[in-house]
């Protein structure tokens, strides 16, 4: 994998949205999520979390773990995080003196002096004219790089409508779009295009629809965090007739149909326990008879329940 801006890009970034969620400190449950995320940040991927993921314990576990690596191991790990500045969680101001507090709130968590790669995280909330104007967002995360305090920086959130004007700033180095460029969502193609023409890296992050197209469709799985539909559910049970016919998981086709496209350099998956990680490995290296791709498209368009167009864009 080659990316002008992230040296050594693997395929698959590893996702610590839940990482250490409602775990206490010394509890045996964050010895677990602390076991999860050395075998992440063993597992030679990079690895991506947030400020405000599990309420910054994804970030305060990554950072256990990193401790207990050897120095050199350590180091050459740290190398492989990204993460993401995200607003006041009590006001929900996410302005330039809010990007460099949430970058030092990860850095405490973290244990590092600096990260690498750092996106502008879900800015839904600040009127882009605010974010773009003087001590807006945009000016302190290019002041972080200028500086030196990170190498590259990033916008990822998913309304693409809303991460649009971000992208055409040309400020950005990295663009993350999630649940937009999967087997029954597409919309991310038009701005994962200009992305690529821009020179930007791209992540494509939650393949499976965050549940959807790795669960299945048994009831009570969701796509892009929301119920889904009784078409939407069809439509799966329909793609799972289809694979199961040539014994391929659904999951399989998920991640590869992200794997495979020119548009993303990196797909960024969950990773819940270091049993998942094996399975995702399995997953992406799953032979997949050609058969199946064009068998999925004769399905036709899924019903997805992702409509940007019908969301505020401020
Ligand atoms: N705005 C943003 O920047 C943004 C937004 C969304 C996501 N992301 C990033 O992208 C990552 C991935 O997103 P995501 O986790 O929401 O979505 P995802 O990767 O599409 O799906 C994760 C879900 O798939 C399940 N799963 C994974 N492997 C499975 C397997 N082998 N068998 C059965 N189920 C499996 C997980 O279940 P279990 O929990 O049971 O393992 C979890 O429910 C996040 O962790 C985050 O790092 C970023």
């Amino acid at each position: 994998m080659t990316s002008a801006h992230i040296p050594g890009l693997t395929a698959l970034t590893l996702g610590t949205s839940p990482l250490g969620r409602d775990t206490v400190p010394g509890s045996a449950a964050e010895d677990e999520a602390v076991a999860t995320a050395i075998a992440l940040l063993r597992s030679g991927d990079f690895v991506d979390t947030a400020n405000m993921y599990a309420g910054g314990r994804s970030e305060e576990v990554l950072g256990i773990a990193l401790g207990e690596l050897g120095a050199e191991e350590r180091e050459e790990a740290a190398n492989r995080i990204i993460t993401k500045v995200d607003r006041d969680l009590e006001t929900g101001v996410l302005d330039g003196d809010r990007v460099r507090r949430s970058y030092e709130e990860s850095l405490t968590r973290l244990g590092l002096d600096r990260v690498r790669y750092l996106h502008l995280h879900d800015p839904y909330l600040t009127p882009f004219a605010e974010a773009s104007g003087a001590g807006g967002s945009i000016e302190a995360m290019v002041s972080l790089r200028e500086e030196g305090l990170t190498d590259v920086i990033g916008i990822a959130a998913g309304r693409v409508p809303v991460v649009a004007q971000y992208v055409a700033t040309g400020a950005f180095d990295l663009l993350l779009l999630h649940n937009r460029l999967t087997l029954v969502d597409q919309s991310a193609t038009g701005l994962m295009t200009e992305a690529k023409d821009r020179g930007m890296t791209v992540f494509n992050a939650a393949p499976f629809g965050g549940d959807l197209l790795a669960k299945g469709s048994v009831a009570g799985t969701s796509y892009a965090y929301r119920p889904v539909s009784d078409e939407l559910r069809a439509w799966t049970a329909r793609a799972e007739e289809v694979v199961a016919r040539h014994g391929v998981p659904l999951a399989a086709v998920a991640l590869q149909f992200s794997l495979r496209s020119e548009l993303v350099d990196s797909t960024v998956v969950g990773i819940s326990s270091p049993a998942r990680l094996d399975e995702a490995r399995a997953l992406a290296a799953w032979a997949i008879p050609d058969a199946v791709w064009g068998e999925i498209e004769e399905l036709g368009a899924a019903p997805t329940p992702v409509h940007d167009e019908r969301e505020p864009v401020l």
